[in-house]
């Protein structure tokens, strides 16, 4: 339950209210005066809810409010006040505090207007606490840059957070794309206002324009009401555009316009809504190209493309691969019990040496297999689920279990293994398979059969 500090002069109501609320289950503290209520905040530090009376000899209810304001900012003030000066308890609402009540208190009015104080400041605390991990993820120090290519990747980005240029950032599936963006905003001056994502992958291409700038109630068939588009949600903060090149020619036009006039028009609207909003977007086509292709508005472009931010492919950059392992081995440490602590220099030269179709997203991947895969503290070879074999055949061949199987067992598990791979060599042609394997057909599809193939 909550502590409160109750400050009134009148002693009786004083007395009334202490019992009311310790009733709630509340832990009450009570002062005679301003004065008195300020020294009690201060020794306890953790106040919930101040519950102050205006008028009060010496300190005032509207000086002890902006004191502790300042002072004890999570503390949420109400005041109380006589029924003439309620234009001084609004005035304090402006300066901070939740809000009044007005004598004679109703008691009702208090219980519920003290909850609705404590819910508040609990979603309030609960977001600066969700920010702070958020923010966390998006520092700088968890983006790893060891090769040169990505240090300069690196500077470029802290200083284009500081400012609202648009950025354009391109790179294969995996590269960091999506982290890059959110360590622009997440550093930027407006990394506490909203960031709003668009996914242009994954709306249906018909629904893009509502998506982005809203509709009027009736705009089309299925528009029951009025609704707010992505730019003006992210109004003050920050709009991503991930996957931009799927924009459809129109909704190029549309965009263009965005970034030219920062206004636009809900769907079926006829206002004009003006928004202030970062645009950052990224891709993994060469958007170039595909404006030599005619496939994307070249003005468009140009209007994206300010600060251009182009993450090399993983395997381009392999000095970045023994730092990114360390850090996903840490990463993944924390979600299993006796973690693997390090890896062999075999298993780290086949990690480098190896191409990453997926980037830095695969390599992840690989790391969060290995680790579990990995039954004492060290990851080998032999865990890493990129050198060929599936998973669950890895599994059976590097558990604990294999000893304990028979020889015939072990044998059927190597057998089934060698029949798979060479059933998928020869497009499951089984009589291919057979000559290869020296059997006859009807022995071959009898295995098939017995190892469900
Ligand atoms: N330099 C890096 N340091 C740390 N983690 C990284 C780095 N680059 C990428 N990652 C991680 O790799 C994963 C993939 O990155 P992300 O989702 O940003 O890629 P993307 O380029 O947006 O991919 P896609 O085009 O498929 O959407 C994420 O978990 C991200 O945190
Ligand atoms: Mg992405």
């Amino acid at each position: 339950m909550a502590k409160i500090i109750i400050a009134e002069d009148d002693l009786n109501t004083l007395q009334g209210l202490v019992t009311i609320i310790s009733r709630e289950g509340h832990e009450v503290l009570s002062a005679p005066d301003g004065q008195e209520a300020y020294a009690l905040m201060a020794e306890h530090g953790d106040v919930e809810v101040l519950l102050t009376d205006l008028k009060m000899p010496g300190l005032s209810g509207l000086e002890l409010s902006s004191k502790v304001k300042e002072t004890f900012p999570e503390t949420q003030i109400i005041v109380m006040t006589a029924f003439g000066t309620v234009d001084t308890a609004v005035q304090a609402m402006k300066g901070g505090v939740y809000d009044y009540l007005t004598k004679p208190i109703d008691i009702e009015e208090l219980l519920v207007i003290l909850e609705k104080a404590l819910r508040q400041r609990a979603l309030r605390l609960e977001n600066l606490e969700l920010w702070g991990l958020v923010s966390e993820k998006y520092a700088f120090e968890s983006i790893i840059a060891v090769s040169g290519v990505m240090k300069n990747i690196f500077r470029a980005i802290r200083k284009v957070a500081a400012t609202t240029a648009t950025v354009l950032i391109q790179g294969e599936s995996g590269t960091g794309k999506e982290l890059f963006a959110r360590a622009i905003h997440f550093n930027s001056p407006r990394a506490r206002e909203t960031m709003v994502e668009v996914n242009c992958a994954s709306i249906p291409l018909t629904l893009i324009e509502s998506e982005l700038f809203g509709h009027e109630k009736g705009a089309f068939t299925g528009a029951y009401r009025t609704q707010k588009g992505k730019f003006e949600t992210a109004d003050g903060g920050t709009i991503f555009l991930d996957e931009i090149s799927l924009l459809s020619p129109d909704l190029q036009g549309k965009l263009l316009r965005v970034l030219q006039e920062r206004s636009f028009q809900r769907v079926g609207g006829t206002r004009t809504i003006e928004v202030d909003v970062r645009v950052l977007a990224a891709t993994n086509q060469d958007l170039k190209a595909m404006v030599d292709r005619g496939e994307f508005r070249e003005d468009l472009y140009y209007r994206l493309n300010v600060v251009p931010i182009h993450i090399p492919p993983l395997r381009e950059r392999t000095e970045d691969v023994p730092a990114l392992v360390n850090h996903f081995m840490e990463k993944f440490a924390k979600e299993q019990p006796n973690p693997p602590t390090s890896i062999t220099q075999g298993a780290l030269d086949e990690l480098i040496g190896y191409d990453w179709p997926g980037n830095v997203r695969e390599l992840e991947n690989t790391i969060e297999s290995a680790m579990v895969l990995t039954d004492g503290d060290v990851i080998t070879e032999e865990h890493l689920s990129i050198l060929g074999q599936p998973i669950w055949e890895r599994e059976a061949a590097s558990g604990p279990e294999m000893a304990e199987l028979t020889l015939k067992e072990q044998l059927e598990r190597a057998e089934r293994r060698i029949l798979k791979r060479i059933l998928e060599q020869v497009d499951g042609n089984r009589t291919k398979a057979a000559e290869i394997l020296g059997l006859s057909t009807r022995a071959i599809r009898y295995k098939i059969k017995q190892y469900e193939l």
